[in-house]
């Protein structure tokens, strides 16, 4: 988003200077104090954030559209979807929650609009269902979306909220008065502003939860927030793309030193029912709760899918995150293709995370006493999204699909054990080609015959005997080779298989499933088992006729500051470039990219380049468009007084076009980039 941060010109110096000293007199003349009874509540014992809060925030699915119906119904939701009883408390607004001024006494107040009942009423509400309420300001002269911020307030807004009931309170680092604070670094004004902001929580009496949004990580919050806060974030605010998951997550790899009970690193919201799939939101939840993150649900828990709300309600999942030792997970490998993570838990135990980053299913492997696990004859291994454990040697490991995560609990077995099945795994490999030379995408076309290797391994202390895999698809396609088959695979061993997959002539775009199955015998042949692998092959249809781009589902997209928009600007309004208005297109910020996928069915694209008239500032971007990775249009530095660049490029035979905005290297400050009215020329059938 834009951060109309760093005004530091004399009319803001001398309004936060007005501002502080209303502040100063109100706090003077208690008597022009609040309606609201202003006593605080006497510190319960229970202690804030001993383990990492769990609740919802509104931002990323409502941003300013809030009221309190929405806060009411939530908090009921969050009753009825059994997220209360799964630990989640806190319902939490995040901006746009004030009215534009402040009250004649200089007060905060909620927009009585939004808020016909106030802030107190939405608060009693939402603690009579056994939750507690968040709030969201700002250390700056106003919050991110324009509304007052507590600059030269700060101890009137705590009261208020203390007297308001509020129990979280999210403070922002939008519109700081910089010019204020001569001689400090920017990392020394948000210490000194926070650690007042602090104080001021603290001096209400009400135990508040308060969380940091330092959203530049230049400043290293992890380094001075600890001490102030319960939280702070790690890193700018991100979207629902997996390759932002995996920025964020990248983020803090080096960071699990600075968190413990009573103070952890934030790396946002979820998107848990926000991201492209299922499993991908399961990877996603599965990796905040080995970072000890706060667990705010970021999506619309009044309507939410089954598998969203089982997703936030794996209470395995949820146990992790919440571990009372509180110490975040470290990576120990890391490639492009794949991660694995390990987390020590309060018992001992390991959390153990492998992470496919890939678009390729891979087998991910560590062993228990890689995990730090001391030797024992064998381990339990505790698959946290299937709920089954078994029994490995040593090896931990998984055929792990695209974009997900395989997550488990491992724990040193005494001797004699052997109540639990041996640990095996199937593996699925359909090899599709990349899509042209070099790209890591990989998808099927109708009628393309794609070969398939499946394996079959144990990892359990005992051989496993009868064993045989078998390879089968969606129906409609055609699956070429016979099962395999051996009396027995020992310990390491792997049995294997290929197989020709042809996908139908008439297969509309998807994701088709192909399924691994081996069936086999453990216990010196006592029981019978059954082991599965799913592994997905996508198909894609190139677009037709001419269609916008904005109008196509992208095959991936990044942003600077939250998603790429489609047909409409950050603040709401359409894409505006020069006084042209425009009713199709990609509302970008730097550094951004989007990729579509045209199958070599399109010849031409146009379309119109230049910053958003929404904000009139110094931004300056670069627009850069490329086709099967070779550069077919630069734009050159472009800012607010370029003429619009009328694009006409070519695109024959191209699997995939790509558009990366670029910050032009001076930073990303006013960089909202629009790509507007882009319209392909494609084959008509
Ligand atoms: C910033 C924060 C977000 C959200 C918005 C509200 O961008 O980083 O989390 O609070 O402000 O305006």
């Amino acid at each position: 988003m834009i951060r109309p941060t760093r005004h530091t010109s004399l009319i803001t110096s001398l309004i936060a200077i007005g501002a502080a000293l209303v502040a100063t007199l109100a706090l003077a003349n208690p008597a022009s104090a609040r309606p609201l009874g202003q006593t605080p509540r006497a510190a319960t014992a229970a202690p804030v954030a001993a383990t990492p809060p769990m609740g919802w925030n509104d931002w990323y699915t409502f941003f300013c559209d809030v009221n309190e119906q929405l806060v009411e119904q939530t908090a009921d939701a969050m009753v009825s979807s059994g997220m209360r009883d799964a630990g989640y408390r806190y319902v939490n607004l995040d901006d746009c929650w004030a009215a534009s001024t402040r009250d004649a006494n200089g007060h905060l107040r909620a927009d009585p609009t939004k808020f016909p009942h106030g802030m107190k009423a939405v608060a009693d509400y939402v603690h009579a269902r056994g939750l507690k309420l968040g709030i969201y300001e700002d250390v700056g002269t106003k919050t991110c979306a324009g509304y007052p911020g507590s600059y030269g307030h700060v101890q009137d807004d705590a009261d208020t909220f203390a007297s308001w009931g509020v129990d979280f309170v999210k403070v922002d680092w939008c519109n700081v008065p910089f010019g204020d604070f001569p001689g400090l670094s920017q990392q020394q004004v948000a210490v000194k502003l926070y650690t007042a902001y602090s104080q001021a929580l603290k001096a209400t009496g009400r135990p508040m939860f308060f969380s940091i949004c330092e959203w530049d990580p230049k400043l290293r919050p992890w380094t001075w927030a600890p001490a102030i806060s319960n939280m702070w974030r790690t890193n700018n605010d991100y979207g629902s793309q997996w390759s932002q998951t995996l920025a964020n997550l990248d983020q803090e790899a080096p960071l699990a030193q600075y968190a413990g009970p009573g103070h952890w690193n934030d790396p946002d919201i979820l998107m848990v029912g926000k991201m492209a799939n299922d499993t991908e939101s399961r990877a996603h939840f599965s990796a905040w709760a080995m970072l000890a993150a706060p667990l705010l649900a970021g999506n619309d828990l009044r309507n939410m899918s089954a598998a969203t709300k089982a997703t936030l309600t794996n209470r395995e999942v949820i146990a992790v995150d919440q571990d009372p030792r509180g110490a975040q997970a470290t990576r120990l490998s890391h490639t492009d293709a794949a991660d694995v993570w390990i987390r020590t838990l309060a018992n001992g135990d390991r959390a153990v995370m492998l992470l496919n980053r890939g678009d390729t299913t891979t087998r991910i492997s560590t062993t228990a006493q890689a995990a730090g696990l001391p030797s024992a004859g064998a381990y339990a291994v505790r698959d946290l999204w299937a709920h089954r454990t078994a029994e490995s040697a040593g090896v931990i490991a998984a055929s792990v699909p695209a974009h997900s995560a395989a997550l488990y609990r491992v724990s040193p077995l005494k001797d004699g054990a052997g109540d639990y099945p041996p640990a095996t795994e199937v593996d699925v490999d359909p090899q599709v080609p990349p899509a042209y030379p070099g790209s890591d995408l990989h998808v099927a076309k109708a009628g393309q015959t794609i070969t398939t290797v499946a394996g079959f391994g144990d990892d359990g202390r005992t051989a496993v005997t009868d064993a045989t895999l078998n390879l089968t698809g969606p129906s409609g396609w055609k699956i070429d080779g016979r099962p395999v088959s051996a009396p027995a695979v020992s310990t390491g061993k792997r049995l294997s298989g290929t197989w020709q997959v042809t996908v139908p002539a008439d297969a509309g775009p998807g994701s088709y499933t192909l399924t691994g199955t081996a069936t086999y015998r453990w216990g010196d042949g006592a029981h019978a088992a059954t082991a599965r692998t799913e592994s997905t092959v996508r198909v894609l249809v190139g677009p037709t006729g001419s269609p916008y781009l904005s109008d196509l589902s992208w095959l991936s997209a990044t942003n600077g500051y939250g998603p790429v928009l489609v047909d409409k600007s950050y603040f709401g309004g359409p894409l505006t470039i020069h006084g042209t208005t425009y009713q199709h297109g990609l509302w970008t910020n730097a550094v951004a990219s989007i990729e579509y996928y045209l199958g070599g069915r399109c010849s031409r694209l146009t379309a119109d380049l230049g910053l958003d008239d929404s904000v009139q500032g110094q931004g300056s971007v670069t627009y850069r468009i490329s086709a099967d990775g070779r550069s077919i249009y630069d734009s050159g530095v472009v800012t607010n007084g370029t003429p619009t660049a009328h694009v006409d490029v070519p695109l024959t035979g191209a699997q995939v076009v790509r558009i990366d905005v670029g910050d032009a290297g001076d930073g990303v400050t006013y960089d909202n980039a629009d790509i507007a009215q882009p319209r392909l020329t494609c084959a008509d059938s």
